[in-house]
């Protein structure tokens, strides 16, 4: 699904240089679950946010599919990246002005789709992540847990294939935490393709692998035991 090669980032601040990604190699295959875990500061959220085209690498190739990211278009790129790359944060980063219904729609707005068609798979979306009973609430009224459950619906109602977390448990309870994981372990067992960036072990398990990274370097990549039968 998507390849990084000899990827780097630096940052260039007034007099600092700052290395986020040092030769970083990885490919993630269609239909995989993985997990990256580091320090704090050692490259994770912007590994990420260059997965997502947000953020664009310094030196190095990025491949989506059959794309050379670098070389699309900023059109091209802003619709493939609506189309298939779904974001889910640690902060939710749910509009608070917006009701719940109204925050998933809008990641359906920039598709052609039509207003009822729109309607059923935002009502589709919020029944699949338990969220239908609080459609017409505002983020502000809603636990955490059930925040992150609206971010997850937003992520996912385009149908998008790749769903990028960013510590999508790190502002939640254990037992909400838990819910979070049991919802993307679900979504990937349906076929969506997840990166998620952790510190939490035992949600890192939930991915078929896990990649290390410590100062902006791949150092380990581990396929865990239960998974062996995926990897072959
Ligand atoms: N926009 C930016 N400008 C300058 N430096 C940045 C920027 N974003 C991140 N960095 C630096 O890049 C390094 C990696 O940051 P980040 O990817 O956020 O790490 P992590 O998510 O693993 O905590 C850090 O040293 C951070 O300070
Ligand atoms: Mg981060």
């Amino acid at each position: 699904m998507l390849k990084l090669h000899n990827l780097s980032k630096i940052y260039q601040t007034d007099e600092v240089e700052t290395v986020a990604l040092n030769n970083v190699n990885i490919e993630i295959e269609r239909g995989e679950f993985v997990s990256i875990m580091g320090p704090s500061g050692c490259g994770k959220s912007t590994l990420l946010n260059i997965i997502g085209m947000l953020d664009s690498p310094s030196e190095g190739h990025y491949y989506f599919a059959d794309h050379d990211v670098a070389r699309l278009k900023e059109k091209q790129l802003s619709d493939i990246r609506k189309q298939n790359i779904g974001f889910i944060f640690q902060n939710f980063n749910l509009i608070d002005e917006l009701s719940v219904q109204d925050n998933i729609e809008l990641a359906l707005l920039y598709h052609d789709i039509k207003a009822s068609e729109r309607k059923e798979r935002v009502a589709a979306v919020m029944d699949k992540v338990g969220i239908a009973h609080r459609a017409k609430h505002m983020p502000s009224q809603l636990s955490g847990g059930q925040q992150q459950r609206v971010a997850v619906a937003r992520a996912v109602v385009g149908d998008q294939a790749l769903i990028l977390a960013d510590e999508p448990t790190g502002n939640l309870d254990s037992a909400h935490g838990q819910e979070v994981m049991e919802m993307l372990q679900s979504l990937n067992e349906e076929g969506t393709t997840i990166i998620m960036v952790t510190h939490s072990p035992s949600h890192a398990d939930y991915a078929h692998r896990t990649i290390n990274l410590f100062d902006g370097q791949v150092v380990t990549e581990n396929v865990h035991v239960a998974d062996l039968a995926y990897a072959n």
